[in-house]
Protein backbone atom coordinates (compact mmCIF):
# COMPACT_ATOMS: atom_id res chain seq x y z
CA UNK A 1 0.00 0.00 0.00
CA UNK A 2 1.31 3.28 -0.74
CA UNK A 3 0.11 5.69 1.79
CA UNK A 4 -0.60 9.15 0.89
CA UNK A 5 1.41 11.78 2.45
CA UNK A 6 4.53 12.17 4.38
CA UNK A 7 5.53 8.49 6.44
CA UNK A 8 7.47 9.13 9.21
CA UNK A 9 10.72 7.31 9.07
CA UNK A 10 10.23 5.14 11.42
CA UNK A 11 7.91 3.40 9.63
CA UNK A 12 10.61 2.28 7.55
CA UNK A 13 11.13 -0.31 9.66
CA UNK A 14 7.61 -1.77 9.90
CA UNK A 15 8.21 -2.08 6.13
CA UNK A 16 11.46 -4.35 6.31
CA UNK A 17 10.96 -7.04 4.15
CA UNK A 18 10.86 -10.55 5.27
CA UNK A 19 14.67 -11.73 5.73
CA UNK A 20 13.75 -14.82 4.10
CA UNK A 21 12.51 -12.32 0.54
CA UNK A 22 15.92 -10.59 0.32
CA UNK A 23 18.29 -14.16 0.67
CA UNK A 24 16.34 -15.63 -2.09
CA UNK A 25 18.51 -14.36 -4.68
CA UNK A 26 18.22 -14.47 -8.53
CA UNK A 27 20.60 -16.05 -10.83
CA UNK A 28 23.50 -14.14 -12.22
CA UNK A 29 23.94 -11.35 -10.24
CA UNK A 30 26.68 -8.68 -10.39
CA UNK A 31 27.37 -7.00 -7.01
CA UNK A 32 27.89 -2.96 -7.10
CA UNK A 33 29.45 -2.03 -3.71
CA UNK A 34 28.74 1.52 -2.86
CA UNK A 35 31.66 3.54 -1.74
CA UNK A 36 29.23 6.72 -1.56
CA UNK A 37 29.53 7.57 -5.07
CA UNK A 38 26.39 9.98 -6.32
CA UNK A 39 26.65 7.54 -9.26
CA UNK A 40 26.80 4.46 -7.29
CA UNK A 41 22.53 3.90 -8.14
CA UNK A 42 23.53 5.11 -11.73
CA UNK A 43 25.64 2.24 -12.75
CA UNK A 44 23.05 -0.17 -10.81
CA UNK A 45 20.56 1.34 -13.65
CA UNK A 46 22.86 0.81 -16.42
CA UNK A 47 23.58 -2.60 -15.55
CA UNK A 48 20.06 -3.75 -15.12
CA UNK A 49 19.38 -1.66 -18.75
CA UNK A 50 22.21 -3.87 -20.33
CA UNK A 51 19.65 -6.86 -19.14
CA UNK A 52 21.46 -8.43 -16.14
CA UNK A 53 20.19 -8.34 -12.75
CA UNK A 54 21.88 -6.42 -10.13
CA UNK A 55 21.85 -4.88 -6.65
CA UNK A 56 23.85 -2.31 -5.00
CA UNK A 57 25.16 -3.64 -1.72
CA UNK A 58 27.27 -1.50 1.65
CA UNK A 59 31.38 -1.26 0.65
CA UNK A 60 31.92 -3.68 3.63
CA UNK A 61 30.31 -6.93 1.78
CA UNK A 62 32.16 -9.99 2.13
CA UNK A 63 33.49 -12.74 -0.34
CA UNK A 64 30.93 -15.08 2.01
CA UNK A 65 28.15 -13.00 1.13
CA UNK A 66 29.07 -12.50 -2.44
CA UNK A 67 28.73 -16.37 -3.08
CA UNK A 68 25.39 -16.41 -1.23
CA UNK A 69 24.19 -14.21 -3.63
CA UNK A 70 25.68 -16.13 -6.32
CA UNK A 71 27.67 -13.17 -7.95
CA UNK A 72 29.34 -13.32 -11.15
CA UNK A 73 31.47 -10.61 -11.01
CA UNK A 74 32.32 -7.08 -8.85
CA UNK A 75 32.10 -3.25 -9.51
CA UNK A 76 33.19 -1.14 -7.23
CA UNK A 77 31.87 2.38 -7.25
CA UNK A 78 33.50 5.59 -6.85
CA UNK A 79 33.22 7.49 -3.99
CA UNK A 80 34.44 10.59 -2.11
CA UNK A 81 37.20 8.68 0.17
CA UNK A 82 40.79 8.42 -0.44
CA UNK A 83 42.77 5.41 0.06
CA UNK A 84 44.67 7.28 2.02
CA UNK A 85 42.05 8.77 4.59
CA UNK A 86 42.05 7.27 8.25
CA UNK A 87 38.69 5.81 7.80
CA UNK A 88 38.98 5.10 3.97
CA UNK A 89 36.11 2.18 3.22
CA UNK A 90 38.51 -1.07 1.55
CA UNK A 91 37.13 -4.38 -0.21
CA UNK A 92 36.93 -7.29 1.40
CA UNK A 93 40.41 -8.55 0.43
CA UNK A 94 38.99 -11.76 -0.25
CA UNK A 95 37.02 -10.61 -3.14
CA UNK A 96 39.77 -9.29 -4.51
CA UNK A 97 41.75 -12.59 -4.80
CA UNK A 98 39.05 -14.80 -5.43
CA UNK A 99 38.88 -15.18 -9.13
CA UNK A 100 35.99 -13.07 -9.50
CA UNK A 101 35.79 -10.65 -11.94
CA UNK A 102 36.37 -6.87 -10.53
CA UNK A 103 35.58 -3.75 -12.05
CA UNK A 104 36.91 -0.67 -9.54
CA UNK A 105 35.54 2.64 -11.10
CA UNK A 106 37.22 5.48 -10.41
CA UNK A 107 38.29 5.17 -6.10
CA UNK A 108 37.35 1.31 -7.11
CA UNK A 109 40.26 1.54 -9.51
CA UNK A 110 42.34 3.20 -6.41
CA UNK A 111 40.97 0.42 -4.18
CA UNK A 112 42.63 -2.50 -6.40
CA UNK A 113 45.52 -0.64 -7.05
CA UNK A 114 46.38 0.13 -3.08
CA UNK A 115 45.08 -3.57 -1.72
CA UNK A 116 46.64 -4.98 -4.66
CA UNK A 117 50.40 -3.61 -4.06
CA UNK A 118 50.26 -0.95 -6.35
CA UNK A 119 50.45 3.14 -5.30
CA UNK A 120 47.96 5.56 -5.42
CA UNK A 121 49.06 9.42 -6.08
CA UNK A 122 47.82 11.97 -3.68
CA UNK A 123 46.00 14.42 -5.39
CA UNK A 124 48.14 17.63 -5.43
CA UNK A 125 45.19 20.47 -4.92
CA UNK A 126 44.50 19.33 -8.85
CA UNK A 127 41.25 17.77 -9.29
CA UNK A 128 40.53 15.91 -12.95
CA UNK A 129 37.03 16.71 -13.52
CA UNK A 130 34.82 17.07 -16.56
CA UNK A 131 34.73 15.56 -20.26
CA UNK A 132 38.06 14.04 -20.78
CA UNK A 133 39.71 11.97 -24.09
CA UNK A 134 41.34 8.89 -23.31
CA UNK A 135 44.04 6.76 -25.82
CA UNK A 136 43.74 2.88 -25.87
CA UNK A 137 46.98 1.81 -25.69
CA UNK A 138 48.43 -0.88 -28.29
CA UNK A 139 48.45 -4.27 -26.80
CA UNK A 140 50.46 -7.40 -27.74
CA UNK A 141 48.21 -9.47 -30.34
CA UNK A 142 48.19 -12.50 -27.52
CA UNK A 143 46.72 -10.40 -24.63
CA UNK A 144 43.56 -9.62 -25.97
CA UNK A 145 41.64 -9.93 -22.70
CA UNK A 146 44.00 -7.01 -21.21
CA UNK A 147 41.87 -4.43 -23.09
CA UNK A 148 38.93 -6.32 -23.30
CA UNK A 149 36.32 -3.02 -21.45
CA UNK A 150 37.22 -1.55 -24.88
CA UNK A 151 36.65 -4.48 -27.44
CA UNK A 152 34.97 -3.51 -30.50
CA UNK A 153 34.71 0.22 -29.40
CA UNK A 154 38.23 1.73 -30.37
CA UNK A 155 37.00 0.79 -33.84
CA UNK A 156 34.25 3.16 -34.13
CA UNK A 157 35.82 5.98 -31.81
CA UNK A 158 36.52 9.19 -33.37
CA UNK A 159 39.53 9.51 -33.61
CA UNK A 160 40.10 5.65 -34.20
CA UNK A 161 41.67 5.51 -36.91
CA UNK A 162 45.63 4.95 -36.23
CA UNK A 163 46.25 1.24 -36.20
CA UNK A 164 44.92 -1.62 -38.12
CA UNK A 165 43.10 -3.78 -35.72
CA UNK A 166 41.67 -0.19 -33.76
CA UNK A 167 44.40 -0.01 -31.66
CA UNK A 168 45.89 3.19 -29.71
CA UNK A 169 42.69 5.10 -30.58
CA UNK A 170 40.91 7.52 -28.38
CA UNK A 171 37.57 7.80 -26.57
CA UNK A 172 35.67 10.63 -25.11
CA UNK A 173 34.53 9.74 -21.40
CA UNK A 174 33.99 11.74 -17.85
CA UNK A 175 36.72 12.02 -15.36
CA UNK A 176 35.95 13.10 -11.73
CA UNK A 177 38.75 12.19 -9.35
CA UNK A 178 41.51 13.49 -6.72
CA UNK A 179 44.27 10.56 -6.55
CA UNK A 180 45.16 8.36 -9.20
CA UNK A 181 47.16 5.50 -9.68
CA UNK A 182 50.84 5.94 -9.83
CA UNK A 183 52.22 2.78 -9.78
CA UNK A 184 50.55 -0.88 -11.03
CA UNK A 185 50.41 -3.57 -8.94
CA UNK A 186 52.02 -6.70 -9.76
CA UNK A 187 50.38 -8.42 -13.09
CA UNK A 188 48.25 -5.22 -14.12
CA UNK A 189 49.31 -3.32 -17.72
CA UNK A 190 48.17 0.14 -18.62
CA UNK A 191 45.37 -0.26 -20.79
CA UNK A 192 44.50 3.33 -21.30
CA UNK A 193 46.09 7.14 -20.84
CA UNK A 194 44.30 10.32 -20.24
CA UNK A 195 45.53 13.43 -22.51
CA UNK A 196 47.69 14.65 -19.82
CA UNK A 197 49.23 10.88 -19.11
CA UNK A 198 47.57 9.65 -16.05
CA UNK A 199 46.63 5.83 -16.39
CA UNK A 200 43.15 5.95 -17.16
CA UNK A 201 42.45 1.92 -17.22
CA UNK A 202 44.42 -1.08 -15.95
CA UNK A 203 43.42 -4.72 -16.14
CA UNK A 204 45.50 -7.75 -15.26
CA UNK A 205 43.86 -9.61 -18.18
CA UNK A 206 42.56 -12.25 -15.52
CA UNK A 207 39.18 -10.11 -14.97
CA UNK A 208 40.35 -7.59 -12.35
CA UNK A 209 39.94 -4.22 -14.51
CA UNK A 210 40.33 -0.27 -13.10
CA UNK A 211 39.05 2.86 -14.68
CA UNK A 212 39.52 6.05 -13.66
CA UNK A 213 36.61 7.59 -15.48
CA UNK A 214 32.79 7.31 -15.48
CA UNK A 215 30.98 5.12 -17.80
CA UNK A 216 27.99 5.43 -15.85
CA UNK A 217 26.88 8.94 -16.99
CA UNK A 218 25.75 9.95 -20.46
CA UNK A 219 28.95 12.13 -20.58
CA UNK A 220 31.04 9.32 -21.41
CA UNK A 221 29.45 7.82 -24.52
CA UNK A 222 30.63 4.37 -24.92
CA UNK A 223 29.77 4.05 -21.33
CA UNK A 224 27.11 1.29 -21.66
CA UNK A 225 29.26 -0.62 -24.22
CA UNK A 226 32.05 -0.98 -22.12
CA UNK A 227 29.59 -2.02 -18.98
CA UNK A 228 28.20 -4.88 -21.48
CA UNK A 229 32.13 -5.65 -22.14
CA UNK A 230 32.54 -6.32 -18.94
CA UNK A 231 29.11 -8.41 -18.06
CA UNK A 232 29.48 -10.52 -21.09
CA UNK A 233 32.55 -10.87 -22.35
CA UNK A 234 34.54 -10.82 -18.38
CA UNK A 235 32.26 -12.21 -16.26
CA UNK A 236 30.34 -14.27 -19.14
CA UNK A 237 26.88 -12.53 -17.88
CA UNK A 238 24.02 -13.51 -20.45
CA UNK A 239 21.23 -10.77 -21.34
CA UNK A 240 18.72 -13.14 -19.50
CA UNK A 241 16.84 -10.32 -17.16
CA UNK A 242 13.99 -9.89 -19.22
CA UNK A 243 10.09 -8.73 -18.38
CA UNK A 244 8.94 -12.21 -18.76
CA UNK A 245 12.21 -13.90 -16.68
CA UNK A 246 10.86 -11.36 -13.99
CA UNK A 247 7.53 -12.52 -13.69
CA UNK A 248 8.28 -15.88 -13.82
CA UNK A 249 10.38 -16.00 -10.89
CA UNK A 250 8.49 -13.18 -9.06
CA UNK A 251 5.02 -15.52 -9.45
CA UNK A 252 7.06 -18.16 -8.30
CA UNK A 253 8.52 -15.83 -5.14
CA UNK A 254 5.45 -14.94 -3.70
CA UNK A 255 3.42 -18.28 -4.31
CA UNK A 256 6.20 -19.77 -1.85
CA UNK A 257 5.67 -16.77 0.48
CA UNK A 258 2.21 -16.52 0.49
CA UNK A 259 1.36 -20.44 0.48
CA UNK A 260 -1.32 -22.30 -0.91
CA UNK A 261 -3.66 -20.87 1.34
CA UNK A 262 -2.63 -17.34 1.93
CA UNK A 263 -4.84 -13.99 1.43
CA UNK A 264 -2.80 -10.89 0.76
CA UNK A 265 -4.40 -6.98 0.42
CA UNK A 266 -2.67 -4.29 -1.72
CA UNK A 267 -3.93 -0.52 -1.52
CA UNK A 268 -3.99 1.00 -4.81
CA UNK A 269 -3.39 4.39 -5.58
CA UNK A 270 -4.34 4.65 -9.37
CA UNK A 271 -0.53 4.68 -9.90
CA UNK A 272 2.08 2.16 -12.19
CA UNK A 273 3.62 1.06 -8.41
CA UNK A 274 0.92 -0.30 -6.50
CA UNK A 275 -0.70 -1.50 -9.75
CA UNK A 276 1.53 -3.74 -11.53
CA UNK A 277 2.48 -4.95 -7.31
CA UNK A 278 -1.56 -6.11 -7.76
CA UNK A 279 -1.03 -7.36 -11.08
CA UNK A 280 1.93 -9.82 -10.12
CA UNK A 281 0.14 -11.54 -6.42
CA UNK A 282 -3.12 -11.32 -8.72
CA UNK A 283 -1.00 -13.74 -11.12
CA UNK A 284 0.53 -15.60 -8.79
CA UNK A 285 -2.25 -16.45 -6.13
CA UNK A 286 -5.18 -15.22 -8.40
CA UNK A 287 -8.77 -14.26 -6.31
CA UNK A 288 -7.17 -14.78 -3.14
CA UNK A 289 -6.17 -11.19 -3.94
CA UNK A 290 -8.38 -8.26 -2.91
CA UNK A 291 -7.54 -4.65 -3.70
CA UNK A 292 -8.64 -1.93 -1.90
CA UNK A 293 -8.92 2.20 -3.16
CA UNK A 294 -10.19 4.54 -1.17
CA UNK A 295 -11.00 7.73 -3.01
CA UNK A 296 -9.39 10.45 -1.10
CA UNK A 297 -11.28 13.16 -2.94
CA UNK A 298 -7.84 14.25 -4.08
CA UNK A 299 -7.40 12.48 -7.32
CA UNK A 300 -7.14 13.98 -10.44
CA UNK A 301 -9.95 13.87 -13.25
CA UNK A 302 -11.47 10.34 -13.91
CA UNK A 303 -9.07 8.33 -12.16
CA UNK A 304 -10.98 6.95 -9.41
CA UNK A 305 -13.43 5.55 -12.29
CA UNK A 306 -11.06 3.89 -14.40
CA UNK A 307 -9.18 2.24 -11.05
CA UNK A 308 -12.27 0.59 -10.97
CA UNK A 309 -13.31 0.39 -14.55
CA UNK A 310 -9.78 -1.11 -15.26
CA UNK A 311 -9.56 -3.50 -12.64
CA UNK A 312 -12.93 -5.05 -11.95
CA UNK A 313 -13.85 -5.30 -15.28
CA UNK A 314 -10.70 -5.48 -17.81
CA UNK A 315 -8.45 -7.19 -15.48
CA UNK A 316 -10.87 -8.73 -13.49
CA UNK A 317 -9.19 -8.73 -10.11
CA UNK A 318 -11.55 -8.37 -6.94
CA UNK A 319 -11.57 -4.85 -5.97
CA UNK A 320 -13.12 -2.59 -2.84
CA UNK A 321 -13.56 0.62 -3.62
CA UNK A 322 -14.14 3.39 -0.76
CA UNK A 323 -15.79 6.51 -1.82
CA UNK A 324 -14.14 8.86 1.53
CA UNK A 325 -14.08 11.96 0.06
CA UNK A 326 -16.44 13.84 2.54
CA UNK A 327 -14.37 12.33 5.53
CA UNK A 328 -11.16 13.58 3.60
CA UNK A 329 -12.42 16.75 2.38
CA UNK A 330 -13.98 17.38 6.16
CA UNK A 331 -10.63 17.14 7.47
CA UNK A 332 -8.88 19.47 5.66
CA UNK A 333 -11.44 22.18 5.89
CA UNK A 334 -9.62 25.42 6.69
CA UNK A 335 -6.27 23.93 6.49
CA UNK A 336 -3.51 25.85 4.70
CA UNK A 337 -0.01 24.79 5.52
CA UNK A 338 1.03 21.84 3.14
CA UNK A 339 2.72 19.84 5.97
CA UNK A 340 -0.40 19.73 7.77
CA UNK A 341 -2.66 18.45 4.42
CA UNK A 342 -0.19 15.83 3.98
CA UNK A 343 -0.17 14.44 7.90
CA UNK A 344 -4.02 14.91 7.96
CA UNK A 345 -4.78 12.68 4.16
CA UNK A 346 -2.05 10.22 5.50
CA UNK A 347 -3.50 9.58 8.93
CA UNK A 348 -7.16 9.70 7.02
CA UNK A 349 -5.66 7.29 4.79
CA UNK A 350 -4.03 4.85 7.37
CA UNK A 351 -7.64 4.81 9.08
CA UNK A 352 -9.63 4.16 6.18
CA UNK A 353 -7.46 1.45 4.88
CA UNK A 354 -7.39 -0.47 8.49
CA UNK A 355 -11.30 -0.52 8.74
CA UNK A 356 -11.78 -2.01 5.25
CA UNK A 357 -9.03 -4.74 5.49
CA UNK A 358 -10.80 -5.53 9.28
CA UNK A 359 -13.70 -5.75 7.25
CA UNK A 360 -12.36 -8.33 4.77
CA UNK A 361 -10.36 -9.72 7.65
CA UNK A 362 -13.87 -10.42 9.26
CA UNK A 363 -14.83 -13.03 6.49
CA UNK A 364 -11.65 -14.39 6.10
CA UNK A 365 -7.96 -14.04 7.52
CA UNK A 366 -5.71 -12.10 5.67
CA UNK A 367 -2.02 -12.75 6.41
CA UNK A 368 -0.21 -10.55 3.67
CA UNK A 369 -0.25 -6.68 2.48
CA UNK A 370 1.08 -6.24 -0.96
CA UNK A 371 2.80 -3.00 -1.80
CA UNK A 372 4.84 -1.59 -4.43
CA UNK A 373 7.87 -0.45 -2.84
CA UNK A 374 10.54 0.02 -5.39
CA UNK A 375 14.62 -0.22 -5.20
CA UNK A 376 15.13 3.43 -4.87
CA UNK A 377 13.04 3.70 -1.88
CA UNK A 378 14.54 0.80 -0.76
CA UNK A 379 17.83 1.91 -1.18
CA UNK A 380 17.95 4.95 0.08
CA UNK A 381 15.41 3.55 3.38
CA UNK A 382 18.28 1.31 4.23
CA UNK A 383 20.71 3.66 3.18
CA UNK A 384 24.12 1.15 2.67
CA UNK A 385 26.57 3.44 4.15
CA UNK A 386 25.77 6.62 6.89
CA UNK A 387 28.61 8.20 6.05
CA UNK A 388 27.77 8.12 1.95
CA UNK A 389 27.91 12.11 1.28
CA UNK A 390 24.54 11.40 -0.90
CA UNK A 391 21.91 10.85 1.07
CA UNK A 392 19.33 12.31 -1.24
CA UNK A 393 16.05 13.50 -0.18
CA UNK A 394 13.27 11.02 -0.31
CA UNK A 395 9.71 10.60 -1.17
CA UNK A 396 8.25 8.03 1.24
CA UNK A 397 7.31 5.86 -1.36
CA UNK A 398 7.18 3.19 0.99
CA UNK A 399 3.65 3.19 2.75
CA UNK A 400 3.67 3.21 5.99
CA UNK A 401 2.34 -0.30 7.67
CA UNK A 402 -0.42 0.87 9.59
CA UNK A 403 -0.01 0.90 13.13
CA UNK A 404 -0.95 -2.67 15.00
CA UNK A 405 -1.49 -4.11 11.99
CA UNK A 406 -0.01 -7.36 11.60
CA UNK A 407 1.27 -8.41 8.42
CA UNK A 408 3.85 -9.43 6.34
CA UNK A 409 4.63 -7.60 3.68
CA UNK A 410 4.53 -8.72 -0.13
CA UNK A 411 6.90 -6.63 -2.12
CA UNK A 412 7.36 -7.95 -5.29
CA UNK A 413 8.81 -4.77 -6.96
CA UNK A 414 11.65 -4.53 -4.26
CA UNK A 415 14.78 -5.02 -7.02
CA UNK A 416 13.39 -2.94 -10.07
CA UNK A 417 13.70 0.75 -10.84
CA UNK A 418 10.76 2.71 -12.01
CA UNK A 419 11.56 1.82 -15.92
CA UNK A 420 11.51 -2.15 -15.28
CA UNK A 421 7.97 -1.61 -13.27
CA UNK A 422 6.85 0.29 -16.43
CA UNK A 423 7.89 -2.71 -18.85
CA UNK A 424 6.96 -5.37 -16.11
CA UNK A 425 3.36 -3.35 -16.22
CA UNK A 426 3.13 -3.76 -20.11
CA UNK A 427 3.86 -7.66 -20.21
CA UNK A 428 0.98 -7.74 -18.03
CA UNK A 429 -1.67 -6.43 -20.18
CA UNK A 430 -2.10 -3.09 -17.73
CA UNK A 431 -3.42 -0.61 -20.20
CA UNK A 432 -0.79 1.50 -21.87
CA UNK A 433 -1.91 4.97 -20.40
CA UNK A 434 -1.47 3.42 -17.30
CA UNK A 435 1.81 2.47 -17.99
CA UNK A 436 2.85 5.67 -18.47
CA UNK A 437 1.26 7.68 -16.26
CA UNK A 438 3.23 10.64 -14.75
CA UNK A 439 3.62 10.20 -11.07
CA UNK A 440 1.27 11.18 -8.87
CA UNK A 441 1.97 12.50 -5.05
CA UNK A 442 -0.37 10.88 -2.73
CA UNK A 443 -1.91 13.61 -1.06
CA UNK A 444 -2.52 14.60 -4.89
CA UNK A 445 -4.70 17.90 -5.76
CA UNK A 446 -4.65 18.61 -1.87
CA UNK A 447 -1.06 19.40 -2.13
CA UNK A 448 -1.79 21.54 -5.97
CA UNK A 449 -4.61 23.39 -4.70
CA UNK A 450 -2.42 25.82 -2.95
CA UNK A 451 -4.02 27.68 0.53
CA UNK A 452 -7.43 25.92 1.61
CA UNK A 453 -8.65 22.85 -0.10
CA UNK A 454 -12.67 23.28 -0.84
CA UNK A 455 -14.38 20.77 -3.25
CA UNK A 456 -15.00 24.29 -5.55
CA UNK A 457 -11.58 24.98 -5.74
CA UNK A 458 -10.72 21.07 -6.67
CA UNK A 459 -13.09 20.90 -9.42
CA UNK A 460 -11.29 24.01 -10.82
CA UNK A 461 -7.90 22.59 -10.17
CA UNK A 462 -9.32 19.33 -11.60
CA UNK A 463 -10.70 20.54 -14.83
CA UNK A 464 -7.42 22.84 -15.63
CA UNK A 465 -4.93 19.82 -15.19
CA UNK A 466 -7.50 17.56 -17.44
CA UNK A 467 -6.66 20.49 -20.13
CA UNK A 468 -2.53 20.62 -19.80
CA UNK A 469 -2.61 16.21 -19.65
CA UNK A 470 -4.87 16.51 -22.65
CA UNK A 471 -2.66 18.94 -24.92
CA UNK A 472 0.31 17.27 -24.30
CA UNK A 473 -1.41 13.90 -25.28
CA UNK A 474 -2.50 15.38 -28.48
CA UNK A 475 0.94 17.37 -29.05
CA UNK A 476 2.50 13.95 -28.73
CA UNK A 477 4.74 14.74 -25.68
CA UNK A 478 3.51 13.42 -23.00
CA UNK A 479 5.96 10.32 -22.50
CA UNK A 480 8.97 12.71 -23.03
CA UNK A 481 7.71 14.48 -20.08
CA UNK A 482 8.54 13.03 -16.50
CA UNK A 483 5.72 14.91 -14.46
CA UNK A 484 3.03 17.66 -15.95
CA UNK A 485 0.08 19.01 -14.06
CA UNK A 486 -1.71 22.44 -13.40
CA UNK A 487 -1.39 24.12 -9.76
CA UNK A 488 -4.25 26.22 -8.60
CA UNK A 489 -2.47 29.68 -7.18
CA UNK A 490 -4.34 31.46 -4.57
CA UNK A 491 -3.47 34.57 -6.48
CA UNK A 492 -6.37 36.44 -8.11
CA UNK A 493 -5.31 39.07 -10.83
CA UNK A 494 -7.32 41.79 -13.09
CA UNK A 495 -8.74 40.17 -16.40
CA UNK A 496 -10.88 41.38 -18.93
CA UNK A 497 -13.48 39.31 -20.58
CA UNK A 498 -16.08 40.38 -23.32
CA UNK A 499 -16.81 43.89 -22.13
CA UNK A 500 -16.12 43.31 -18.51
CA UNK A 501 -13.63 43.58 -16.29
CA UNK A 502 -13.18 40.25 -14.15
CA UNK A 503 -10.54 39.00 -11.06
CA UNK A 504 -10.00 35.65 -11.18
CA UNK A 505 -8.06 32.87 -9.80
CA UNK A 506 -4.22 32.58 -11.50
CA UNK A 507 -3.01 28.70 -12.82
CA UNK A 508 0.43 27.98 -12.80
CA UNK A 509 1.25 25.04 -15.37
CA UNK A 510 4.17 22.91 -14.29
CA UNK A 511 6.20 20.55 -16.77
CA UNK A 512 9.50 19.02 -16.25
CA UNK A 513 11.74 16.32 -18.06
CA UNK A 514 13.73 14.41 -15.31
CA UNK A 515 15.18 11.29 -15.18
CA UNK A 516 14.40 10.45 -11.65
CA UNK A 517 12.91 13.22 -9.74
CA UNK A 518 16.08 13.98 -7.74
CA UNK A 519 16.63 16.97 -9.95
CA UNK A 520 14.53 18.28 -12.75
CA UNK A 521 14.74 20.88 -15.71
CA UNK A 522 11.37 22.81 -16.75
CA UNK A 523 10.18 21.49 -20.22
CA UNK A 524 10.46 23.76 -23.41
CA UNK A 525 7.48 22.86 -24.31
CA UNK A 526 6.41 24.25 -27.72
CA UNK A 527 5.18 27.64 -28.02
CA UNK A 528 1.83 27.13 -29.50
CA UNK A 529 1.36 24.12 -26.73
CA UNK A 530 1.56 26.73 -24.07
CA UNK A 531 -0.68 28.77 -26.04
CA UNK A 532 -2.97 26.18 -26.58
CA UNK A 533 -3.40 25.28 -22.89
CA UNK A 534 -3.61 28.98 -21.66
CA UNK A 535 -5.82 29.67 -23.93
CA UNK A 536 -8.37 26.41 -23.31
CA UNK A 537 -7.96 26.92 -19.34
CA UNK A 538 -9.17 30.19 -19.59
CA UNK A 539 -11.86 30.33 -21.57
CA UNK A 540 -12.82 26.79 -20.23
CA UNK A 541 -12.61 26.44 -16.75
CA UNK A 542 -14.57 28.88 -14.93
CA UNK A 543 -13.34 31.37 -12.44
CA UNK A 544 -9.80 31.33 -13.78
CA UNK A 545 -8.50 34.27 -16.08
CA UNK A 546 -4.79 34.10 -15.61
CA UNK A 547 -2.28 31.12 -16.67
CA UNK A 548 1.52 31.12 -15.89
CA UNK A 549 4.12 28.37 -16.61
CA UNK A 550 6.86 27.90 -14.32
CA UNK A 551 10.19 27.83 -15.45
CA UNK A 552 12.55 27.37 -12.78
CA UNK A 553 14.57 23.94 -12.62
CA UNK A 554 15.55 21.64 -9.36
CA UNK A 555 17.29 22.51 -7.51
CA UNK A 556 16.65 25.52 -6.97
CA UNK A 557 12.76 24.60 -6.98
CA UNK A 558 10.83 21.21 -6.21
CA UNK A 559 8.85 19.54 -8.65
CA UNK A 560 5.13 20.17 -6.79
CA UNK A 561 4.74 23.57 -5.48
CA UNK A 562 4.23 22.76 -1.52
P1 LIG B 1 9.41 17.44 -5.25
O1 LIG B 1 8.23 18.34 -5.19
O2 LIG B 1 10.05 17.23 -3.92
O3 LIG B 1 8.84 16.04 -5.73
O4 LIG B 1 10.41 17.88 -6.28
C1 LIG B 1 9.58 14.96 -6.25
C2 LIG B 1 8.62 13.85 -6.63
O5 LIG B 1 7.92 13.38 -5.48
C3 LIG B 1 6.52 13.55 -5.62
N1 LIG B 1 5.97 13.97 -4.32
C4 LIG B 1 5.28 13.21 -3.49
N2 LIG B 1 4.91 11.91 -3.58
N3 LIG B 1 3.83 12.08 -1.47
C5 LIG B 1 4.16 11.37 -2.57
O6 LIG B 1 3.79 10.19 -2.64
C6 LIG B 1 4.17 13.40 -1.31
O7 LIG B 1 3.86 14.02 -0.31
C7 LIG B 1 4.93 13.97 -2.38
N4 LIG B 1 5.45 15.21 -2.57
C8 LIG B 1 6.08 15.18 -3.78
C9 LIG B 1 6.37 14.60 -6.69
O8 LIG B 1 5.10 14.52 -7.34
C10 LIG B 1 7.53 14.31 -7.59
O9 LIG B 1 7.24 13.24 -8.46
Amino acid sequence: MHAPGHVPETTLEAAAPQPAQQEHAPREMIAILDYGSQYSRLIARRVRECRVYCELLPASTTLDELRRLGAKGVILSGGPDSVYDAGARRVDQAILESGLPVLGICYGMQLLANQLGGRVEPHTGRREYGPARISVLPQPADAAALDALFAGLTEAAEGGEDGAEGKGATLDVWMSHGDSVGELPRGFVPVARSESGALAAMSDGRGRIGIQFHPEVAHTPQGTAMLENFLFRVCGCAPTWTPGAFIEEAVGRIREQVGDEGRVICGLSGGVDSAVAALLVHKAIGDRLTCIFVDTGCMRAGEPEQVVETFRSHLRIPLVAVDARERFLTRLAGVTDPEQKRRIIGEEFVRVFEAEAERLREREPIGFLAQGTLYPDVIESTSHDASAAQKIKTHHNVGGLPEGMQFALVEPLRYLFKDEVRQIGAELGLPEEWVWRHPFPGPGLAIRVIGEVTPERLATLRHADSIVIEELRRAGLYRQIGQAFAVLTPLQSVGVMGDGRTYASMVAVRAVTTGDFMTADWARLPHDVLARVANRIVNEVPGVNRVVYDITSKPPATIEWE
